[in-house]
């Protein structure tokens, strides 16, 4: 079957990464609707797409797959403004790239007769990403089958594998996901505050912490979590763990609720391990309950 025509609806860091990847793979870009018209003119140009606007009525016919790839707070708002431009919807499919929203939020384009997806990149984007963002990436799909099908054309496509998820596991899907990055990043900016208390500037630090991080992201490639954990915490010993929490103590305190948090799930791991004792493990558990107070509650 032929690549449908495509509109983008959004030309921001995934709007952008994507009309682009798909111009790249033989996909042809009809129209980039976007909030501000420069935006929209600024892709179009780039992808030769015939029509830029910041109007949605300006959504050209031929356009049979459209992307709306705006915040998230703004699908259900570009799908109500998308349904009185086309009568009938059928033989359009619909998606939004929302990880945390169903395809349902298009809702009123699927009562006109659209195929409604969600297409999830699993992956970071930024202004200054390029199409080879998507090489080998996962694409999380979830919605009706027929857009389900041309979703995982599209992900191949793109040079991406896709995934289908149940509607109601998308929200936790989408939580992994942004744990696994934004608090991998967030985690890594209070290492950066940690050493800066001991007057390491951020480039120090980042270099002193480079070779620990990069091993242990290796080993978590070709480990079970379980089997790449070391540390105080998976050899058992308390009694550097109440050192940690006595500096954070007097240096960080706001850190130590992040601290006795983590450090609880590091106990669970350890002894899912096998490596950890269960009465090592309460020792342990103790000092750093102690420290959570109200804020830990039984798993
Ligand atoms: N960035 C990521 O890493 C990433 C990864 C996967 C999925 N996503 C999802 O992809 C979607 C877009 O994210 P993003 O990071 O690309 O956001 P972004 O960079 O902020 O871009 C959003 C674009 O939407 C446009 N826009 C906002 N409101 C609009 C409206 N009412 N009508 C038409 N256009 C509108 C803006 O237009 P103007 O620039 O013209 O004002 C902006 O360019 C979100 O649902 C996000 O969850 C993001």
């Amino acid at each position: 079957m032929d690549n449908p025509s495509v509109a983008i609806i959004g030309a921001g860091a995934v709007g952008r990464v994507l009309a682009r990847r798909l111009t790249a793979r033989g996909y042809r870009v009809e129209a980039v609707l976007s909030r501000s018209e420069a935006g929209a003119r600024a892709l179009a140009a780039e992808v030769e797409a015939p029509v830029a606007s910041a109007s949605l009525a300006d959504l050209p016919e031929p356009a049979r797959l459209v992307f709306c790839c705006v915040p998230d707070d703004a699908v259900g708002t570009v799908a109500r403004g998308l349904g009185p431009v086309r009568s009938d919807w059928s033989g359009t499919v619909v998606a939004h790239t929302a990880g945390a929203l169903p395809a349902a939020a298009l809702y009123n384009l699927g009562e006109q007769g659209a195929s409604l997806l969600s297409f999830h990149p699993l992956q970071t984007f930024t202004a200054a990403s390029r199409p080879e963002a998507f090489d080998g990436i996962y694409v999380a799909l979830e919605g009706d089958a027929r857009a389900v099908a041309l979703g995982e054309e599209v992900a191949a496509g793109l040079g991406a594998r896709s995934i289908t998820l149940a509607t109601e596991a998308k929200a936790r899907y989408h939580l992994a996901a942004s744990m696994a990055s934004n608090y991998f990043v967030t985690l890594m900016a209070l290492v950066g505050e940690v050493l800066a208390s001991i007057d390491l500037d951020r480039r120090e630090g980042a270099a002193l912490m480079r070779p620990l991080v990069e091993t242990t992201w290796r080993n978590l490639a070709g480990q079970l979590p379980e089997d790449a954990l070391t540390g105080p915490i998976a050899r058992g010993d308390r009694r550097t763990v109440e050192t940690h929490l006595d500096a954070l103590d007097e240096h960080l305190p706001h850190l130590i609720p992040v601290y006795a948090a983590l450090g609880t799930e590091a106990v669970r791991v350890a002894v899912r391990s096998g490596r950890l004792a269960p009465d090592a493990a309460q020792h342990v558990l103790d000092a750093l309950h102690d420290a959570l107070g109200p804020y830990y509650k039984e798993p």
